[in-house]
């Protein structure tokens, strides 16, 4: 018990009561701040541009509302007398006239300064292909100097340190593409590319989302995002433009004859192998991925049998059909072939 609260009678415990739920409050808002998809814990520099342009304007907003509030009060409740000058023809051109011109020819040119400075070009950026699909990610990395394109899916992996130039458009319907940790977001609209550049500053896995309502599965289509120091990013890189690895246990090899047999390939590429479907995802090293399902679940055997067998049961809607027909143990059969593929 709070003896001060105690002495201060009711009024005094509500007011300690107060205090502490706001500190409970705000401690809560602040913890909520940093995390894997935050544009409040910028990674990069240009979120960290627009982050402090959204403080200024947050807590300049903030300031000018209490100043307005204030002088109503003031205007309401003080003695006329006293309230006189707020009427006068110097408050009205100085606070209603000069004052919002001065803040705003201010806000204008820092507005304008970091929309130019955020999302440059940038020579030597890595160019990497998004498209949105209803409601999943198709991630393309071109061929370079020593390795082929691949494809990937719902997992955008970049080098630390150095811009990344992400051209992002829609195969179906509007998409938007939001990584918030590292800037703004952009548009993936079906026929035109769109392109957004950022740099990642620091190594860690972030969250990016679909921030355009685009259908049942909208709020069921992120991906991860990875930032690899420059050597971990070219092994990654190394590993994903080599084609699958060939099953070498009797239980994989048999996977692989569930997924040629069960028709997977129609719709699935799997480089190396007869099944180069280009409908749905490139499962070429799916097993590498850390989520499926556009990172609904992590990804294991017993998740990616879940999925096979009940896909329109967990994300009603998708692509893929619901493959109920196969036996417990052929499940796990072909899920195991499939988180092979690292
Ligand atoms: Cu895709 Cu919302």
């Amino acid at each position: 018990m709070d003896l001060e609260a105690t002495r201060q009678g009711p009024a005094g415990r509500l007011r300690t009561a107060t205090a502490r739920a706001a500190l409970v409050a705000s401690a809560l808002a602040l913890t909520g701040c940093d995390g894997i998809q935050s544009a409040l814990d910028p990674a990069g520099g240009d979120a960290l541009r627009i982050y402090r342009l959204a403080l200024v304007m947050t807590a300049g907003g903030c300031l000018i509302f209490l100043l307005v509030t204030g002088l109503l009060l003031y205007a309401i409740f003080a003695a006329p007398e006293r309230r006189a000058w707020l009427g006068s023809r110097r408050t009205v051109v100085i606070g209603g006239l000069a004052f919002p011109i001065v803040v705003l020819s201010g806000l204008l040119p820092y507005g304008l300064i970091v929309m130019r400075d955020t999302d440059m070009p940038r020579p030597g950026a890595l160019p990497v292909e998004v498209i949105g699909e209803q409601y999943w990610w198709r991630v393309t990395y071109p061929a370079d100097q020593e390795r082929a394109a691949f494809a990937t899916a719902n997992e955008l992996v970049v080098p630390v340190g150095r811009p990344v130039t992400v051209s992002v458009t829609a195969a179906d319907v509007i998409h938007s593409f939001w990584i918030p940790n590292f800037g703004g977001k952009i548009d993936m609209i079906p026929g035109r590319v769109n392109r957004l550049t950022f740099t990642a500053e620091r190594p860690g896995i972030y969250r990016g989302v679909c921030a355009e309502f685009c259908g049942d599965q909208h709020a069921r289509m992120a991906f991860d995002v990875v930032a690899l120091e420059p050597d971990a990013f070219a092994d990654w890189r190394d590993g994903q433009a080599k084609p699958a690895r060939e099953p070498d246990l009797p239980d994989l090899a048999r996977g692989r004859e569930l997924f040629r047999a069960g028709g997977c390939g129609s719709c699935h590429e799997v480089r190396g192998t007869e099944a180069d479907g280009a409908f749905g995802p490139d499962l070429t090293h799916v097993g590498s991925r850390r989520t499926i399902g556009a990172g609904q679940f992590p990804n294991n055997v017993g998740t990616l049998a879940g999925w096979i067998a009940n896909t329109q049961h967990i994300k009603p809607g998708v692509r893929m059909p619901s493959y109920g027909a196969f036996t417990g143990e052929d499940l796990r059969a072909l899920a195991g072939y499939l988180e092979s593929l690292k």
